[in-house]
């Protein structure tokens, strides 16, 4: 067993070429350039700078816990430089996440999404990073209730003898502010009674029953809470999980996202389309401002920094992940999400091609429905 570190994901959407597509690759590099600093002054020992669609992504790694202030303070910085750069190019949505300007302490409520897990390394440490664009921290409820909770998806929770003991799953409400901790396998059928309603709860937290495993996944959620009682939740989520030994293997927390799941999302915020898995490359958004793009990156966590293909000696930030959604073994998942999209904006401005009045980001409801009032008349 090895020395306490954390792993934070820390995202943002700073400002994108042409509408809600990519970031440029000055705000990339500019990002990069402000976390190398953070590295020589001590603040964080690795990072990794990526990103899904519209939505850069900063992965740090560090031995100072989650929500710490210097942490998400380098971060904040990142943004705004990169936003900066993305003000002075006239990108679409320059600075769209940098709520405020004054930086509070923490990026929790102030725009960007984090998701951030503390652990005791392991004599091996898997992690996968999830990314999606154009959707909702509540999608990613389906994929770890089956990874979690279904041994029709994870051997693992059959055969393994500590995943058996089942997991325990932190869930939030998003629109009374509360959270629950609920246990698996026990409390599966309630479990998946509460998080049905994907316009209300989200899973938080995945943890093990082994004490000296910890957090096994953790999902972005922040600006949910902060909007209790009012929905305004499509802040493209991003989710961590670590894997094997007592966990999931990679191969069964990756093998739920074969299914074309229909999300909330894509166009506007205001749709439902079915999230299309696929590589950071091809992330970006290409028919209706999506569909919803799913991306998974692999990393071993190794002494407190990123392993990937690169030499072990190479100098922080310089990171080479495995793309899991690249390979050819997703286009079928990618052909059914597209031919199910097709299929829902058919809808048009219909439900459920449109998603339930509380969930649209943009309505002109109120408006129309107030213009109409005096011409509304009782039926007898
Ligand atoms: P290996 O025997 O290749 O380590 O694989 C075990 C495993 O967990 C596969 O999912
Ligand atoms: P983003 O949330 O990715 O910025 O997308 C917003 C949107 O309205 C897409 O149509
Ligand atoms: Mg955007
Ligand atoms: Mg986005």
């Amino acid at each position: 067993m090895g020395d306490r570190v954390t792993v934070s994901v820390i995202k943002a959407d700073i400002g994108s070429v042409a509408g809600h597509s990519r970031p440029h690759p000055k705000m990339m590099t500019k990002c990069a350039d402000i976390l190398r600093d953070g590295v020589k002054g001590g603040t964080i020992d690795d990072f990794y700078v990526t990103r899904v669609g519209d939505d850069v992504n900063l992965y740090m790694t560090h031995s100072r816990g989650e929500n710490d202030k210097t942490v998400h303070g380098l971060a904040w910085e990142a943004f705004q430089s990169a936003t900066k750069e993305a003000k002075q190019m006239k990108l679409y949505a320059a600075g769209q996440d940098i709520l405020t300007d004054a930086f509070s302490g923490n990026v929790r409520g102030a725009g960007p999404g984090a998701a951030e897990i503390e652990f005791t390394e392991r004599g091996s440490e898997p992690l996968l990073f999830f990314m999606a664009d154009k959707t909702e921290p509540s999608s990613f409820s389906l994929p770890l209730t089956r990874i979690f909770m279904d041994p029709f998806t994870t051997t693992g929770l059959v055969i393994d003898p500590r995943a058996h003991l089942g997991f325990k799953f932190e869930i939030v409400d998003v629109c009374d502010s509360k959270k629950i901790v609920m246990c698996a396998p026990e409390e599966s059928y309630d479990i998946l009674s509460i998080l049905g309603d994907t316009t209300r709860y989200a899973i938080k937290r995945v943890m093990s029953r082994i004490d000296n495993i910890g957090v096994a996944a953790v999902v972005s959620t922040e600006k949910l809470n902060l909007a209790a009682g009012k929905y305004v939740g499509k802040d493209d989520p991003v989710m961590v999980v670590r894997c094997q030994s007592g966990l999931p293997a990679v191969g069964e927390v990756l093998q739920p996202f074969m299914f074309p799941q229909l999300v909330a999302g894509w166009m506007r915020g205001s749709h439902h389309g079915a999230w299309y898995p696929c590589s950071v490359e091809d992330s970006d958004p290409s028919y209706f401002d999506g569909p919803p793009r799913i991306v998974c990156l692999g990393f071993q966590i190794s002494n407190g920094k990123f392993q990937g293909l690169e030499d072990p000696e190479s100098p922080p930030g310089i990171h080479t992940p495995i793309d899991y959604f690249a390979g050819s073994v997703w286009n079928e998942a990618r052909r059914r999400a597209t031919k199910v999209s097709i299929y829902i904006r058919g809808h048009g401005p219909f439900m459920p091609g449109i998603l339930s009045p509380e969930e649209m980001e943009y309505t002109t409801r109120p408006s129309v429905l107030g213009k109409l009032k005096e011409r509304m008349e009782d039926i007898e």
